[in-house]
């Protein structure tokens, strides 16, 4: 296992997917992490990430200095390495902006380990920023860049390493290679961390711990519960309940497939609970966004509770003792807030709520060592359709963050045919699985149109089509105007209630990607 100290750089979850893509198990921990709890852990090596920070300014992110007495070998990348200069005697100087771009290396030393079967001119992304100016005890010069003539140091007998820029990122082409230099071939890391494995290993463990006791969780039909749902069931079969529930506010078909997938092929306990009524109930006349989702947050958890202690009534004496969701590694890292880098900050308000929190569950969570990309291969592994697995992020307020202005049946109604052939049209022409995200959103807007001979006086709705990596960021698809003709003229057409389609162009930020 390769330990991945963060101190808080935008790319420590790519370093650590790096690792895992050489089957060898990466585990993103805080920056000070002590040396002896790293050892404990069994940790064959350490990267030490980059980092917003300079080394020297004041409250600058430390590592334990005893790390460096480990033997392990460890590679500091950017602020990593800087790390090494300021705690093993070198000297390093400070620069007051970092940025980022294109470069050369010219790898000098090419007996050096890390570059190991790659050419001596290698493409690479630089991290312009403090930079080192004199090499601490032992360090020779391995590569210089346009950027750097420190751009990879190595200490060869401890078998410390330094970088200068981001092997971890596309923009280094062969990066994947010097980090697997790095982890097999200076670390001797066995390939071991495979889907497969982590399945066996998983429901085993999930077995010890579940013993006879029953398991409730709450289906959505997103990736995430659903490859938790299926894990579980292989692991304690009936043991496992799921409650699946209808908040009204599901895409058209939706709460039959999910019958259909879990209950009917998968032969699992599903509860469907329909609270439709309750849901609309609630939203009546409500158009502020947040109060939106906040009673539809706090009325999902009541409604999961009555199905929960419904369910343990009927079955006497057999209550639930474990609650069962599909967090992942994204979710449990702790995230390291160092100035620069507020992503952790952003993300948190998606997370929120869902969860009942009077009920007295343990927690199980068999996916919380998993990034997403990895969850899927689990998924599709077990046997869940492309559809589910590949299935595009659907947010937990459902179409009410796509319905602007009052929540009504009808107004459901609408938006649900319009998703409906948005997502056709995506699937028919290979687009679906292309971008993070397509959808149609209702807006509170009507205007004129004419229909036959007739005047209209309609909703108009807006296409939001955007590629993003993790949902932070995000831009929107420069889509085939064919593409954009077709679905237009069919919404038009068939969907009685809009008469107007507008395609939304703008990114995130400054926009977000559900209208809300
Ligand atoms: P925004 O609109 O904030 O969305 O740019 C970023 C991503 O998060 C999804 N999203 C949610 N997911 N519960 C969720 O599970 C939510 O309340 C929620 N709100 C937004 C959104 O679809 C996009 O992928």
């Amino acid at each position: 296992m390769i330990a991945l100290l963060d101190f808080g750089s935008q790319y420590t979850q790519v370093i650590a997917r790096r690792v895992r893509e050489c089957q060898v198990f990466s585990q993103i921990l805080r920056y000070d992490t002590p040396a002896a709890e790293l050892q404990a852990l069994g940790v064959q090596g350490i990267i030490l990430s980059g980092g917003p920070a300079s080394v020297y300014a004041e409250g600058a992110p430390q590592p334990d200095p005893a790390i460096f007495e480990l033997g392990l070998p460890i590679l500091g990348i950017c602020y990593g390495t800087q790390l090494f200069a300021f705690h093993l005697g070198g000297k390093v100087v400070a620069s007051a902006r970092r940025e980022y771009g294109k470069g050369t290396l010219q790898v000098e030393k090419a007996d050096c380990a890390l570059f190991r079967g790659l050419p001596t001119k290698l493409e690479i992304w630089n991290s312009h920023g403090d930079r080192i100016t004199k090499l601490p005890r032992g360090f020779r010069i391995v590569a210089k860049s346009d950027n750097s003539d420190y751009a990879a140091i190595e200490h060869p007998s401890k078998r410390f390493f330094g970088l200068q820029f981001h092997p971890e990122v596309a923009h280094t082409p062969r990066g994947r290679e010097i980090v697997r230099n790095f982890v097999d071939g200076v670390c001797g890391c066995q390939p071991t961390w495979t889907m497969g494995s982590f399945i066996e290993q998983t429901c085993a463990e999930i077995r010890a711990k579940v013993g006879d006791s029953r398991v409730i969780l709450g289906l959505s039909g997103g990736v995430d519960s659903s490859v938790a749902a299926v894990l579980l069931h292989k692991a304690i079969g009936d043991q496992l309940t799921c409650i699946f529930v209808n908040n009204g506010l599901l895409r058209d078909g939706e709460a039959e497939a999910v019958q259909r997938l879990f209950g009917d092929h998968f032969h699992m306990k599903l509860k469907t609970v329909d609270a439709t009524a309750r849901f609309l109930k609630k939203l009546k006349g409500v158009t502020d966004p947040e109060r939106k989702r906040k009673l539809i947050g706090v009325e999902f958890v009541r409604v999961f509770e009555d199905a929960a202690v419904s369910l343990a009534k009927s079955k006497k004496g057999r209550p639930f003792k474990f609650l069962a969701q599909g967090t992942l590694y994204p979710d449990v890292i702790e995230s390291v807030s160092i100035a620069g880098n507020p992503a952790s900050l952003i993300k948190s308000h998606h997370n929120v709520g869902g969860l009942p929190k009077n009920m007295k569950f343990e927690l199980l969570e068999p996916l919380r060592q998993l990034f997403k990309d990895e969850v899927r291969v689990v998924g599709e592994t077990l046997g869940l359709p492309k559809e589910v697995v590949h299935r595009q992020p659907f947010p937990g307020p459902g179409l009410a963050v796509r319905i602007l202005g009052e929540i009504t049946a009808e107004r459901l109604k609408v938006l649900r045919a319009a998703d409906r052939i948005v997502i056709d049209e995506m699937k028919a022409s290979g687009w679906y699985y292309k971008v993070w995200q397509s959808f149609a959103v209702l807006l509170p807007v009507r205007s004129v149109g004419v229909m036959g001979d007739e005047r209209t006086y309609e909703s108009t709705c807006a296409l939001r089509i955007v590629e993003s990596q993790d949902g932070m960021t995000a831009d929107w698809v420069r889509m085939p105007y064919e593409l954009l003709a077709t679905i237009s003229s069919r919404i038009c057409n068939e969907v009685r209630g809009i008469n107007r389609v507008c395609f939304d162009i703008s990114s995130k930020p400054p926009s977000t990607i559900e209208w809300e």
